[in-house]
């Protein structure tokens, strides 16, 4: 299975991919993912995303694009994978068609997650992330057994600072901008699957599974 999926900051695309992840045994690959281990291994180009993704902007698309070529060039994503979090502009979405054409697939799926922007302040402003894993929790809707301990390695949870209100304001612009028109983009072609991520986190998944499994 091929999947992207999209929807605007703290929609709960990380949540929702790393349940299918697990069902369909293919890759995860989330671009912020990539950016924050990057940094965290102090590369250079992690200490320039870094830069982008304080302001709540977009990294460069050469530096992206760049990024999912040669993940795409790791052996695992012979058995599918998805893609969260890219593409986020027209220009990613038609630099992603031109990889996965010279590599004669294409994509099975696009999941768009919508909510309105009041839910995603609040997912957003409550979410924790364990500074070890990444695993993520939230303060009300999916909490971790120990108070601020993450359940899968016991990393100490903390608060991303791009969650900070004036960078989510920014995030939430630059969605509408630039990553809102690709949803057209995918529409054009037919093959987008639309997700109310406003219900709790098992009923988006049970929708999910339910339009995966209807697809031809
Ligand atoms: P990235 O890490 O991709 O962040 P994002 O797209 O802004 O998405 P989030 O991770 O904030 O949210 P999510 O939708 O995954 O929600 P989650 O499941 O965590 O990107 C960060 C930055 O990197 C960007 O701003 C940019 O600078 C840069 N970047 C990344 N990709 C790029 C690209 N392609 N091009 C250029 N720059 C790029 O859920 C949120 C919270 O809600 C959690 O606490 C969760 O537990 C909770 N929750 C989830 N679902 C539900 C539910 N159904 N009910 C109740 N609570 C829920």
């Amino acid at each position: 299975m091929r999947i992207v999926i999209m929807g605007p900051p703290g929609v709960g695309k990380g949540t929702e991919a790393a349940t299918l992840t697990k069902t369909f045994n293919i890759p995860h690959i989330s671009t912020g993912d990539i950016f924050r281990e990057l940094y965290k291994d102090r590369t250079h180009v992690g200490k320039i995303a870094k830069e982008y993704i304080s302001r709540g902007e977009l990294v460069p698309d050469d530096i992206t694009n760049e990024i999912v070529r040669h993940r795409l060039s790791h052996p695992d994503v012979k058995k599918g994978f998805l893609f969260d979090g890219y593409p986020r502009n027209i220009e990613q979405a038609k630099a992603l068609d031109e990889f996965l054409e010279k590599k004669g697939c294409k994509l099975d799926a696009v999941i768009n997650m919508t909510a309105p922007e009041k839910q995603i302040i609040e997912r957003i402003s409550g979410r924790r992330v364990c500074e070890k894993c990444g695993a993520v929790y939230h303060v009300i809707s999916k909490k971790p057994k120990i108070d601020g301990i993450c359940d899968l390695d016991g990393g100490k949870l903390i608060q991303r600072n791009d969650d900070l209100p004036k960078t989510v304001h920014r995030r939430l612009k630059i969605y509408n901008n630039q990553t809102a028109p690709v949803i057209g983009y995918y529409e054009e072609k037919g093959a987008i699957i639309y997700i109310d991520g406003t219900k709790p986190i098992a009923d988006v998944q049970a929708q999910v599974m339910k339009a995966l499994g209807e697809l031809k």
